[in-house]
């Protein structure tokens, strides 16, 4: 591996608010995470590696779950927010990787995961080529990405209005840097195209109810970031900020989150778990 750095990650890995934000990924996606990787063979004695781990909250119960005889390798260009978790656990190893120039090390996972990794980059199919070549023959792949087609607020109103105006203004902006908003119902085709076999997905769609909602600190704080960017200055303005930042705080306001798309295939050559 090498320390050369590619990437056209829109978010902010120094910003002071990035592990909060990461955590509250976390909190709203973990469990369903968690039962993934639990279905699909994460056990005694597996070697799994996690791709853009970013906080890294389940590296705990990965550890505990392969246990003495197992490993977990947690890859991410930056991981100063993992490194802290990982440190703690003797089976568990933080390693900076760029995957979107690096192999990772061939062949050798029983468990390969990667979440919300493929939707910021046009590389879709060279991310999963190098996550696939990194399982054993019978080792599974799983990847989760988001998909927008589920997202939008619930009731016709002026804050719905404003909701729906504010996503069409950013979404040309997301787009020239390479977003793919649908990329969460084309995994099970990507996942094929690389050579998977038993390919299947599930979606999960968490719903925004203002402040009690574990998707809006996600929101905000990635609201935040994207507004502080240098060349999306001027898209959005400090009024359409403001009632955003209204409508997140707005326990009355519903409306449905982006799909989280669990997608997940076998590399062929050995039965599953084998
Ligand atoms: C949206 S976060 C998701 C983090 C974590 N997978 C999760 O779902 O909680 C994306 C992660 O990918 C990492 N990342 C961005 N570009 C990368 C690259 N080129 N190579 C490796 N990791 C990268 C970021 O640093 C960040 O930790």
């Amino acid at each position: 591996m090498t320390t050369e750095t590619t990437s056209e990650y829109l978010m902010d890995s120094a910003d002071p608010d990035e592990r909060a934000r990461l955590r509250a990924i976390e909190d709203a996606y973990d469990p369903g995470t968690l039962r993934h990787l639990a279905a699909l063979g994460v056990r005694e004695g597996s070697r799994v590696l996690v791709a853009g781990v970013g906080a890294g909250s389940f590296l705990p119960w990965l550890s505990e779950a392969v246990g003495a005889t197992g490993s977990v390798l947690a890859t991410d260009i930056d991981t100063r927010h993992a490194a802290p978790v990982a440190d703690q656990y003797e089976n568990v190893e933080v390693r900076h990787h760029d995957f979107l120039s690096e192999d990772f090390p061939g062949g050798q996972f029983d468990v390969v995961h990667g979440r919300l990794i493929l939707i910021h980059f046009p590389q879709r199919d060279e991310i999963i080529a190098r996550l696939a070549a990194a399982l054993k023959p019978g080792g599974t792949l799983l990847v989760e990405d988001y998909d927008w087609g589920s997202c939008g607020p619930a009731f016709p109103s002026a804050d719905a209005t404003a909701a729906e105006e504010l996503s069409a203004k950013l979404a040309p902006y997301y787009r020239e840097h390479g977003f793919d908003p649908y990329v969460g119902r084309k995994l099970p085709g990507l996942l094929r195209r690389a050579g998977l076999v038993d390919v299947d997905a599930e979606g999960r769609v968490l719903t925004l109810r203002g402040a009690s909602s574990t998707l809006a600190p996600i929101y905000t704080k990635s609201h935040e970031q994207l507004v502080a960017r240098p060349d999306a200055r001027g898209l959005i303005s400090e009024e359409e900020t403001a009632a955003f930042l209204r409508r997140m705080a707005d326990l009355e306001f519903d409306m449905t989150g982006q799909t989280m798309m669990a997608a997940w295939g076998r590399r062929a050559g050995a039965e599953a778990g084998a």
